[in-house]
């Protein structure tokens, strides 16, 4: 399906006119299929599914359509410091942000790898928190599986590359990430030792 085209009928127009909210909606929800044809230059790094094979670089397959559009315009403004994204985003416009975002999300995510040895400590964090640091449970946000919750803006970390996800934390303490609800996991991530970081980390790419 492809909305330009129709939208150009005048009926549609109309309809537009008419139920504009609505409308807007469903043309925000963005197209995967026209999101699928824009991913060669994503391709290379994110996987063409979205399954990123180097740990570095984050799993985007099934995370939220409305996560992966806040992330992409975050990098395009540069609320979100990331080297690499801040070029790859420059060039989109909302409508590929919006495709793009489509595709993704309805691709599935493979499980990632976990270290044993730290599977213990990081399940003590993700379901209990850490009560000393007052690092509340990630659970309480991330869902019991790791699956997030689209409605409330709170991402999929299930599976993720558990160097990654470290990555990300680390990035949330340091302050390089300034979007809308970025300050929650800064406060969170600037109370957790590298320990905490690691383990729990290891623990959500098992997760699903
Ligand atoms: C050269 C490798 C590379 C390319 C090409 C690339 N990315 Fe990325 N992408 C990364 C890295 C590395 C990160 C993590 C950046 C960070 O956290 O600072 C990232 C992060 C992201 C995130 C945030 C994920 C999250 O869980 O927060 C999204 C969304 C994303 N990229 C989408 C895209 C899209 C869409 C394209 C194509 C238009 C693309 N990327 C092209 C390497 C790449
Ligand atoms: C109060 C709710 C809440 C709690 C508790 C919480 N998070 Fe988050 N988390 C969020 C929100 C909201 C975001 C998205 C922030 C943004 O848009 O930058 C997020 C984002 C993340 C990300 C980035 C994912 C990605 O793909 O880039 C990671 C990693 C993360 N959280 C890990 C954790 C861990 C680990 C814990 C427990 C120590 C935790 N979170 C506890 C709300 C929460």
């Amino acid at each position: 399906m492809h909305h330009k085209p129709v939208m150009k009928t005048p009926w549609l127009l109309l309809l537009v006119l008419a139920f504009g909210a609505f409308a807007f909606n469903a043309y925000a929800a963005g197209d995967p299929e026209a999101g699928k044809a824009k991913t060669q230059s994503c391709a290379i790094c994110h996987g063409e599914d979205g399954n990123s094979t180097t740990p570095q670089w984050p799993k985007i397959a099934g995370q939220h359509a409305n996560y992966l559009e806040e992330q992409l315009r975050g990098f395009r403004s540069g609320v979100r410091v990331g080297q690499v994204m801040n070029e790859m985003a420059a060039p989109l416009s909302d409508e590929d942000i919006a495709d793009l975002a489509a595709y993704f999300s309805a691709q599935t995510p493979l499980p990632g790898e976990t270290d044993p040895r730290l599977l213990p400590h990081g399940e003590k964090v993700y379901r209990g928190g850490i009560a000393e640091a007052e690092v509340p449970a990630c659970m309480a946000c991330h869902g019991p599986n790791g699956q997030g919750n689209p409605g409330s803006a709170y991402p999929l970390l299930s599976g993720q590359h558990a160097e990654y996800t470290y990555i990300a934390l680390q990035a949330y303490a340091d302050g390089l990430v300034e979007g809308t609800n970025s300050y929650i996991m800064t406060d969170i991530a600037r109370r957790m030792t590298e320990r905490d970081m690691r383990a729990v980390a290891t623990y959500v790419a098992g997760l699903h």
